[in-house]
Order: C-alpha cells, then sequence, then structure tokens
C-alpha cells in the first residue's frame, strides 16, 4: 500500500511518500523557519500563506522523487489535529482535493501519533505494548501504546511543553529561535551541576515546565552582569539538564510501573543529543529498551503522518471529505 501523507500543521510544510506503512520513497520538508526567526517565533498568519505558496510544489517534488504518478497512490494521510488551523487547513484541502478528484480513500491523523509512529520507519521496531513519550515544541505527553489503533494517555504537561521550555529560555539568552538546537550544541561545552534549576512534580505522571523557565529568568535578573562564554555554557546545560532529568524519570517510572521494558521517545526534542544519551544510559540501567527515531523523524515530518495513516487505511478506516481542522486535541486522546 502507497500513502502519501501531508503536514502542516505548524511551519513546516511537508510531503513523503511511504509503502506499506515503512519504506520512505519520498520525504519532503520545505521548513519556514528563516521566516518566522526574525520575528522570534511562529506567526500563524505568516505560517498560513507560505503553506499555500509551497504546498503544491512539495506534493509534486514527492511524486517526483519517489518515482511515481498519482494513480499509484493508495491512499492519503493528512494532519488533522493538533496545530495552527489556518496552517492545517492548508494541508486538508490540499488533501481533499487529491482524495475527491482521484477517489483516493483518505484519513485524518493525529499529529502526536504521527510522531509516535515515526519509529515504525525505522529498523529497530518496538513490539507492543510500549511506552511512547511525545515531547515537542507544543506536547509533552506519555502514553502507553497496546496497539497501532490503542494508545491510552498517562502523563501530559499542565502548562508548558518541553520543547515550549527550550525556546522560552533560548528567547531569554538571545540565542535564536527555535532554541533547542541552540541549547543542546552549546550545552555540550558546559557543566550540567553548575545550577540546580527546580525538577518540578517529582511524583506525579503529568509535567510541568513553567517553573524552570521562572527559575532561569529570576537567575538571570539576579546576576548583576550578562555572562561571558563559559558562564552561559554552564547555564544552559544546567537548564537542559533539569528538563531532561524529569523526561527521563518520569517516563521510565511510568515503563516500571506497568512492566513493559519498551520506551519510544519522539518529536522535536527528541532530537536532543543529551536526551538520547540519559535515556539510553537509564534504559541500559533498568533493562528497558530505548528506541529513538533518526533526528529528521523526529521533527515534524509527513513520512510519520503517512505512517499513521498507514494502520488506520489498513484497518479500513476512512475520513469523508467533510473533515475539518482541529486546533486543540481532546484531553484524553
Ligand atoms: O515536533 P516538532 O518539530 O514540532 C512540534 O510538533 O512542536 O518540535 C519542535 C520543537 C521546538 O521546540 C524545538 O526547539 C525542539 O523541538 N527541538 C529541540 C532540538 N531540536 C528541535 N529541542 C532540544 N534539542 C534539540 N536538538
Ligand atoms: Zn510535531
Amino acid at each position: 500500500m502507497i500513502v502519501l501523507g501531508i503536514e502542516t500543521s505548524c511551519d513546516e510544510t511537508a510531503c513523503a511518500i511511504v509503502a506499506d506503512g515503512d519504506k520512505i520513497m519520498a520525504n519532503i520538508v520545505a521548513s519556514q523557519i528563516d521566516i518566522h526567526s526574525a520575528y522570534g517565533g511562529i506567526i500563524p498568519e505568516i505560517a498560513s500563506r507560505k503553506h499555500v505558496e509551497s504546498i503544491y510544489a512539495v506534493i509534486k517534488q514527492a511524486l517526483t522523487v519517489a518515482n511515481i504518478g498519482i494513480e499509484d497512490l493508495d491512499g492519503i494521510a493528512v494532519t488533522q489535529f493538533p496545530g495552527l488551523v489556518g496552517s492545517l487547513l492548508v494541508g486538508i484541502a490540499a488533501a481533499k482535493s487529491f482524495a475527491f478528484a482521484r477517489q483516493l480513500p483518505l484519513v485524518g491523523v493525529n499529529h502526536l501519533f504521527g510522531h509516535i509512529a515515526a519509529i515504525f520507519l525505522t529498523e529497530k521496531k518496538p513490539a507492543f505494548p510500549f511506552v511512547a513519550l511525545v515531547v515537542s515544541g507544543g506536547h509533552t505527553s506519555t502514553y502507553v501504546v497496546h496497539g497501532p489503533h490503542n494508545f491510552a494517555l498517562a502523563g501530559q504537561t499542565l502548562d508548558d511543553a518541553a520543547g515550549e521550555a527550550f525556546d522560552k529560555a533560548a528567547k531569554l539568552l538571545n540565542l535564536g529561535y527555535p532554541g533547542g538546537v541552540a541549547i543542546d550544541k552549546l550545552a555540550k561545552k558546559g557543566k550540567r551541576d553548575y545550577i540546580a534549576f527546580p525538577r518540578a512534580m517529582r511524583n506525579s505522571t503529568n509535567f510541568s515546565f513553567s517553573g524552570v523557565k521562572t527559575a532561569l529568568l529570576n537567575y538571570l535578573q539576579k546576576i548583576s552582569t550578562p555572562p561571558n562564554e563559559e558562564a552561559l555554557a554552564d547555564i544552559v546545560s544546567s537548564y537542559q539538564e533539569a528538563i531532561v532529568e524529569v523526561l527521563v524519570e518520569k517516563t521510565i517510572s511510568l515503563a516500571l510501573s506497568k512492566k513493559i521494558p519498551r520506551v519510544v521517545v519522539c518529536g522535536g526534542v527528541a532530537a536532543n543529543s543529551r536526551l538520547r544519551a540519559a535515556f539510553q544510559e537509564a534504559g541500559d540501567k533498568e533493562q528497558i529498551a530505548i528506541f529513538i527515531p533518526p533526528i529528521a523523524l523526529c521533527t515534524d515530518n509527513a513520512a510519520m503522518i503517512a505512517a499513521a495513516g498507514f494502520f488506520r487505511l489498513q484497518n479500513n478506516e476512512r475520513d469523508d471529505l467533510a473533515i475539518n481542522a482541529i486546533s486543540r486535541i481532546h484531553a484524553n486522546s
């Protein structure tokens, strides 16, 4: 089964073609980062307009790279929620047009389940059940995944997402947007225990990252002069460690409490080198197998949407042409 996936939930216009849910034939991502970084964050109105400008070319390029025509497709999967409504609508309109014109089955996909499905595009696939941590710019949630159509939410952030905590810290420190990559790079040169930033809600399955961000703000206000290069590296390294430690601790604890020795870590923040290493260390210690997609499949892409859509299509699920964009995810989804 050949599935065309479309992803436009935020600031990436992406289209991919995936065969049988795990073979990537094309994976095109047109990033708008250069445009939004000038504003220090995503401007939704600009994002929608850029998606409109890019979507057709991105779909066409995916078909060219995969060396197939529309007639070779068996279905279309598109991110339906959560995300910026204006951005989601562009991908959904494109998906509906192709589905209608070519009478192709169409399925809407939960972006977060897309992030989890990215792991099925890799060589080392986890068996069910597994625990998944989805950690991105907009979400920090854990799930117990019993099967491709059976996800149970176990924990979620009560305020900021982990990626947001990285991005807001980078903004405070003038490190540019998006902040995760810049902090990751700079933190490699710093001391992880330079400042004891708070680790919130240690005894809960839920997360909270607004406190660590405020602690950083307070720290910066307290020191009289701006930190030099060395101190800056120590600050971001300690800050990153506070976020990483909580993510690893809560996810591993969940896996241990459920007696599930498999953990999938996905979403944009799973690109973080310290998070990847810390999960590996914890997994080795607790004898839990850790599965993390390669970086290009952690950050937003359409191959993961095609992979998640494949599971729905294979299950004979279909959406009709009335599907609409939904900005927020249902509390229990
Ligand atoms: O999954 P994603 O591409 O988009 C959302 O669905 O939100 O995640 C984007 C987030 C941003 O907050 C970005 O700063 C973060 O992922 N990110 C990282 C790294 N690369 C991307 N955070 C920490 N370290 C990284 N290397
Ligand atoms: Zn995402």
